[in-house]
């Protein structure tokens, strides 16, 4: 399953690397700004093809075509382009993500940004990879040093939860905070220590999957808003490195 997993994620990348900052189709999809593009089609393609060749009775759960589903304990959960937004604007941070789910739980991931050459991986209880090299989520405990990422929903001005008020909130301490536009890069970022932690509402199975597996297979700490155990069919996430994750958690939900 893990020569499969990679083969798909591998061949979609060099999709999404030839037509980078080319001519492509570009439409909006629920929302204006919620974008598709020719590429993520092509992509989620040439990913069930992989898939389907070696795994036909397998579950299928893709961002653009939806679920293909027939009786097996697998799952595959494909994002075939996370973080279009950017892509369509030709900024290299963007990724396909694909996570394996068996009965329920996910046991294996890859998330692979061609344009930066980034492959991360994980298998349950195997640990964290970062083009093959181990990694481990960032060892910092001091709060006011920490360095977050979070993502906007596509309807912010509507989203009860109004994440720019904890958006607010967070810098308003004084505790720098970037959007990338991938939360799965954002999710794989916190993995390899180069954020402490990450929170985004409104995120779907596809955008997490493989994401989540990665962070806690490098020793990373997720959990809901609450504090509660995380589904990746939740749509509220908190992820960080374990060490500053209460702090964090009070912070989004204004406790103190
Ligand atoms: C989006 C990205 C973005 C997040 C959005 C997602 P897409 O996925 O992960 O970071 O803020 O909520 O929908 O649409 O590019 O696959
Ligand atoms: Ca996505
Ligand atoms: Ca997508």
């Amino acid at each position: 399953m893990k020569n499969t997993l990679l083969k798909a994620i591998t061949e979609a990348g060099i999709i999404l690397k030839d037509n980078f900052a080319g001519n492509f189709k570009i439409e909006s999809k629920d929302m204006i700004a919620n974008l598709v593009t020719e590429i993520d089609k092509k992509s989620e393609k040439k990913i069930i093809e992989v898939i389907k060749n070696d795994f036909p009775e397998h579950n299928i759960l893709s961002e653009e075509i939806g679920a293909l589903t027939q009786e097996s304990n697998y799952k595959w959960i494909i994002d075939p382009i996370d973080g279009t937004v950017n892509y369509a604007h030709s900024i290299p941070i963007t990724c396909i993500s694909i996570g394996i789910e068996k009965d329920g739980e996910v046991i294996m991931g890859a998330v692979y940004n061609p344009m930066m050459d980034e492959l991360f991986f994980a298998e349950k209880g195997e640990g964290s990879y970062f083009n093959e090299k181990r990694i481990y989520v960032s060892k910092e405990d001091n709060f006011a040093k920490a360095l977050l990422v979070t993502g906007f929903p596509y309807d912010s001005s509507r989203n009860p939860h109004k994440p720019a008020e904890v958006f607010a909130r967070v810098v308003y301490n004084d505790i720098p905070v970037r959007r990338l536009g991938s939360a799965a890069l954002d999710l794989c970022w916190t993995a390899m220590g180069r954020f402490e932690g990450f929170w985004e509402y409104n995120l779907n199975a596809w955008d997490v999957a493989a994401g989540c597996i990665i962070l806690t297979e490098a020793g990373g700490k997720l959990s809901d808003f609450n504090g509660s155990a995380l589904s990746i069919y939740q749509r509220e996430i908190l992820a960080t490195n374990g060490l500053i994750h209460e702090q964090l958690r009070k912070l989004i939900k204004n406790e103190n």
